[in-house]
C-alpha cells in the first residue's frame, strides 16, 4: 500500500454517501458501527458532521494508517479494529448502537493496488486475500478438484462458462502451477466465447468468485447481519450497501423474513408475531446512486442500500436464516478441516 495515499488525496469515493447521512441525521451525539472502514469516507465524514462516536471495523491491516489519521483527528470518539464481520459480536459484546453500517465490497484501495491481486491488470503473485483469510489463492486452484472448482466459479461468479475455464485451470496447472494474476487472466481469455455485446471483463465473473471463496464472504455477511443486529439499540438503524445479486439476495432475505412489516404467506392466517420478527424494514425499497453520483463515480452503478430498524429488545439466532443459505457456505467450507 502506498502510504503516500493520504486521507486528504483519498482515492476512495464513498458510496451514497448523501443518502446514509440523510438516514442517520436524527443520531447526533450517537454510536456508529462502521463495518466496513475501507478509505474512512463514512466514518470521518459522521466525525465531523456529528458529534458522534465511531468504532470502525475492517479486515484489510494495510489501511490502519488512515484509521491512525482519523484517530489523531478525533482520539476521544474513534476506535479502530483489523477485525472482520464475524469478530463483532465478540468485540462489542458490552456495547450497543444507534447506527450499524456496511458498504460491502473492495475499496479503491484494494483496487488500485495491483499488488493485492483483485485487478485483472495486476502481473502479480495471485492473493485477493481481503486480510484475514484462512485460505491462500495459490494453494487453492493448484489444488482444487475440478468439480469443486467449476461449482465455485458457477455459484459464486454465476458464469456460464465455468465448465471450460475449470477445465483449462486444470489443464494449464499440469504442466506448471499457476502463480499469478497474468496467467489466470490469459487461462480465462481463452477459455471464453468471444461475445461482443458483452459490456462486462471477461474476467470480472471469475475473479468475482474466486474472491468471494477466498475471503468467505457469504458467511462473513451471513453472521455479520445476524451480529450487527444483536448490536443495535431498540430503535437503531442497519445499513447495507451491497454490489452484486447475492450480497443482495442475503440482505434482502434478512430483512424481509425477520420484519414485522413481511407481508403474510395468506389472509386467512394470524398476522405476523413470530420471536424472531425483530426489525422493521421497509424490504422492497432500495436506494440507489443518482445518475450525478454515477457520472462521478461509475463503479458507483451497482450500489444497492437497503436499511432496517431494530424494533424489538429480545433476540433469537435466525439458524433458519443460515439454513437458507447453506448452498453457499457448504461451498465455502470444503477446505475446512474435517
Ligand atoms: C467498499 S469498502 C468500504 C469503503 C468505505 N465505506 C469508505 O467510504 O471509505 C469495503 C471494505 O470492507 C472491508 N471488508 C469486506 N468484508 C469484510 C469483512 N468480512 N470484515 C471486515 N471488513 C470487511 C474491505 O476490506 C474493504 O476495505
Amino acid at each position: 500500500m502506498k502510504k503516500n495515499i493520504t486521507l486528504e488525496k483519498n482515492i476512495h469515493f464513498p458510496v451514497l454517501l448523501t443518502e446514509v447521512e440523510n438516514l442517520c441525521s436524527n443520531i447526533q451525539k450517537g454510536d456508529f458501527l462502521d463495518c466496513t472502514f475501507g478509505g474512512g469516507g463514512y466514518s470521518l465524514h459522521l466525525l465531523k458532521k456529528t458529534s458522534s462516536r465511531i468504532d470502525a471495523v475492517d479486515r484489510d491491516k494495510n489501511i490502519k494508517y488512515l484509521a491512525d489519521e482519523i484517530k489523531k483527528k478525533f482520539p476521544k470518539r474513534f476506535r479502530f479494529f483489523i477485525q472482520k464481520f464475524s469478530q463483532i459480536g465478540e468485540t462489542f459484546k458490552d456495547k450497543k448502537f444507534d447506527a450499524i453500517i456496511f458498504d460491502l465490497g473492495l475499496s479503491s484501495y484494494q483496487l488500485k493496488d495491483l499488488s493485492r491481486g483483485f485487478s485483472f491488470k495486476s502481473k502479480d503473485k495471485l492473493s485477493m486475500d481481503m486480510g484475514l483469510s484462512d485460505l491462500n489463492l495459490i494453494e487453492v486452484i493448484n489444488s482444487i478438484d475440478e468439480k469443486n472448482l467449476k461449482l465455485i466459479l458457477k455459484v459464486f461468479g454465476e458464469e456460464k462458462e465455468a465448465s471450460i475455464i475449470a477445465k483449462n485451470i486444470i489443464k494449464r496447472r499440469a504442466i506448471d502451477n499457476i502463480l499469478n494474476t497474468r496467467d489466470l487472466v490469459e487461462i480465462i481469455k481463452k477459455s471464453k466465447k468471444k461475445n461482443f455485446k458483452n459490456k462486462i471483463d471477461v474476467c470480472t465473473k471469475t475473479f468475482q468468485a474466486l474472491r468471494m471463496f477466498i475471503n468467505q464472504e457469504v458467511s462473513e455477511l451471513l453472521i455479520g447481519l445476524v451480529e450487527a443486529t444483536k448490536l443495535l439499540k431498540v430503535g437503531g438503524k442497519i445499513l447495507v450497501i451491497s454490489f452484486h445479486s447475492i450480497e443482495d439476495k442475503i440482505v434482502k432475505y434478512f430483512f424481509k423474513n425477520f420484519s414485522f412489516d413481511k407481508p403474510n404467506s395468506s389472509r386467512y392466517l394470524p398476522k405476523n408475531n413470530q420471536k424472531n420478527n425483530i426489525l422493521f424494514s421497509k424490504f422492497n425499497k432500495i436506494i440507489k446512486p443518482s445518475p450525478s453520483e454515477i457520472k462521478k463515480n461509475p463503479p458507483s452503478r451497482s450500489a444497492k442500500l437497503r436499511y432496517a430498524i431494530r424494533c424489538k429488545n429480545n433476540f433469537e439466532f435466525p439458524n433458519e436464516f443460515i439454513e437458507s443459505f447453506k448452498k453457499y457456505t457448504n461451498l465455502e467450507n470444503i477446505y475446512a478441516k474435517k
